[in-house]
């Protein structure tokens, strides 16, 4: 029989090289309950990526002279390296793009318009001329230009929309009829009252004012906008619309979308209706988790406040990191990171009860018996029966919790046992026990109840935990395998009596925590520090060799600078003009941090004369001075060594 399949996936996440721990939430959950799937025997599809098109990525790969394509690129590599040091166990990382995405986006796209789903009109909006920019009056700032907060003006666009609004009372009957479609509850009613009710209006699906998108494939001009290009990506992952849709028949419709709750609203008005009008079945469920904040704020780089999650897991290991995050919040809720209560969570939960019951247990078998081998005989005690039945209740209450995607609670569930186990060997006295030969038969069976215990907890914990049951079981003398696997924690007594014992590394040692949070706090300083100016310049990739014939492509010239001065609120830009031969260019560079207009005035630099001018800041820039700049943030203009005349070729 073919195993149950189950499909769960991550939003897609904007590139951005710093990636915080609020960012790692959703994917650890999701990872938390991929993991679960898969140990209860389904088939799992984990789906995680990036979603790397629009204007801004386009922007900043400009600012860094490099491609969007050669941009994304590297900024990718990082998120995965992110996502392997917290041991995120994903089965397909797709990006928007992928050559098949685009594909399918296109073909969704043109099915769409074909349908008369999607129709050409005219898009409204705010514009910020200077920074060729529309925006929703929802984003100015102040009535202006929320990036330069210079005036906008009211601009039409042509763009095309796709008919969101003919899909609202289909939308509000399949809300009302799936009461597990949007989760928690209390985010039914807000999209519902909020949203849905009050009326949708259709929604914008194609821009002309960039480039860095899909193509419409029948309109050029046009490329795709956000939303349709990055919530396709759930179906075209699995190979919707090509040639092998394997994948897609087998896990479509996905069990569950986790998403922050910011995006709710995409994900369960906006994506349902696509699907709606391309007569795809609808995901089952879309769950919108809160936000992890700080002091009661959102993190943000702007703030300085952004957590590193590669910092944390270098100090205390990522099952450690995971822990907390699944643990101290409750999913759907915010919650506050603090590094006291992750410090508190590591020594109370990790080091005191988890460590300590797995420590005493292997030590007191170590010291008992003989070589650390329990003996085939066991007697038992008056707790057996209630630490049993613990254990059976907890086991229940816990995998209800995991339905429900209710994790926090589940973690406590184990806890319960976990507890319950320390306070079992308080009850017990092993100590007093082995004063007596006598109570050898007796002393065995605490110490295998014990034993079993630790077996049951190691194997519930690995959805959150994935390295920690490893090290338990090297202490018990189990290795993965039958003895490990979930439904044996259904039977009390699967591990045999002759149970080996042997001492490991101390998983989780105690923490100093005053010490600890000074330390703690000074290397998130210093990442903070670190981390702020690379977001805006993230490691240049290598460029492709080329050939003479690729550089006899570039016309270089040199020129005098013959007038120059500020951009108008453009702190970084000087706009020169610049004598080459018997012709004067407008050229706009971002040199302002390194030369005043006076300075600059007078030199003589090279020039690159055949670029297509564009503009900057609305101001049309006709090349581009060449200028040499070193990873400190140091420039210098580039010009001849000795005296040549204006106009001269470089080459
Ligand atoms: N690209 C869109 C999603 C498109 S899905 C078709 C996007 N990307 S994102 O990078 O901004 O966010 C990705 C996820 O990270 C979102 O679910 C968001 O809620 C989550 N988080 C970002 N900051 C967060 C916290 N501080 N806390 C918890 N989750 C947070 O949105």
């Amino acid at each position: 029989m073919s195993k149950p399949t189950f499909y769960i996936t991550t939003p897609i996440y904007y590139p951005s090289n710093k990636l915080h721990i609020g960012h790692s939430y959703t994917t650890v959950a999701a990872d938390a309950m991929s993991r679960y799937k898969r140990l209860r025997g389904y088939d799992v599809m984990f789906l995680t990526g990036t979603d790397e098109h629009g204007q801004k990525i386009e922007r900043r790969a400009a600012e860094e002279g490099v491609t969007p394509q050669a941009f994304v690129d590297n900024i990718v590599d990082w998120i995965k390296d992110l996502w392997k040091t917290m041991d995120i166990s994903y089965d397909k990382f797709i990006r928007t793009t992928d050559e098949d995405h685009k594909v399918t986006v296109q073909k969704i796209f043109k099915a769409l318009y074909d349908k008369g789903d999607i129709y050409k009109s005219e898009y409204e909006g705010m514009y910020c001329t200077p920074c060729e920019t529309f925006f929703t009056e929802h984003q100015l700032v102040d009535g202006k230009c929320p990036d330069c907060g210079r005036p906008v003006e009211k601009v039409k666009e042509e763009s095309y929309f796709f008919k969101l609004s003919k899909y609202q009372d289909r939308l509000i009957k399949h809300i009302e009829d799936h009461p597990e479609f949007i989760q928690p509850q209390t985010r039914q009613n807000e999209m519902l009252n909020n949203f849905l009710r009050p009326g949708l209006e259709d929604l914008c699906v194609s821009r002309t004012s960039f480039k860095w998108g899909i193509p419409v494939e029948f309109d050029t001009n046009h490329v795709v906008y956000v939303w349709l290009d990055a919530l396709s990506n759930y179906i075209s992952a699995l190979g919707y619309g090509s040639d092998n849709q394997e994948l897609y028949n087998k896990f479509w419709p996905a069990d569950v979308h986790l998403v922050g709750k910011e995006i709710i609203r995409f994900h369960t008005i906006i994506w349902p209706a696509i699907l709606m009008a391309l007569d795809l079945p609808l995901p089952k469920q879309v769950f919108g988790h809160g936000w992890l904040v700080i002091d009661g704020g959102k993190m943000s780089k702007s703030k300085g406040n952004v957590v590193d999650p590669s910092v944390l897991v270098n100090r205390y290991g990522s099952d450690a990191i995971r822990y907390f995050l699944l643990r101290e919040i409750a999913f759907g809720q915010d919650g506050n990171f603090t590094n006291e209560a992750l410090i508190s969570r590591i020594n109370s939960d990790l080091a005191n009860d988890l460590g300590n019951l797995t420590s005493r247990t292997v030590a007191m078998i170590e010291k008992y018996f003989e070589g650390g081998v329990l003996p085939e005989v066991h007697e038992g005690n008056e707790f057996d029966a209630d630490v049993q039945q613990i254990i059976t209740e907890q086991i229940a209450k816990m995998e209800a919790n995991m339905e429900k995607l209710f994790f926090n609670n589940a973690l406590e569930d184990i806890w319960v046992i976990i507890r319950r186990f320390n306070k079992y060997i308080d009850e017990t006295m092993p100590w007093v026990l082995a004063k007596d030969e006598a109570n050898k038969a007796k002393l065995a069976g605490v110490l295998y109840t014990l034993a079993e215990g630790l077996r049951i907890v190691s194997i519930m914990i690995e959805p959150f935990m994935p390295r920690t049951p490893e090290l338990i079981w090297e202490q018990i003398g189990l290795t993965r395998g039958e003895l490990t696997a979930w439904d044996t924690i259904h039977t009390w007594g699967t591990m045999p009596n002759t149970v080996h014992a042997k001492k490991g590394t101390n998983m989780f040692p105690r923490i100093d925590k005053e010490k600890e949070l000074a330390e703690l706090e000074a290397a998130m300083k210093a990442t903070q520090a670190a981390a702020a100016p690379q977001e805006e310049k993230p490691a240049k990739p290598k460029k492709e060799e080329i050939t003479i014939d690729d550089f006899g492509k570039v016309e270089l010239k040199v020129g005098e600078v013959i007038e120059c001065e500020h951009v108008l609120k453009a702190d970084k830009l000087l706009v020169s003009k610049i004598k080459i031969g018997d012709e004067v260019r407008q050229i706009v560079s971002g040199i302002a941090k390194y030369y005043t207009p006076e300075e600059f005035v007078g030199r003589k630099v090279v020039v690159v004369t055949n670029l297509k001018p564009v503009k900057l800041r609305g101001i049309l820039s006709e090349g581009m001075v060449l200028c040499a700049s070193d990873d400190e943030g140091n420039l210098v203009a580039v010009g001849p060594l000795g005296e040549m005349v204006d106009g001269a070729e470089v080459k």
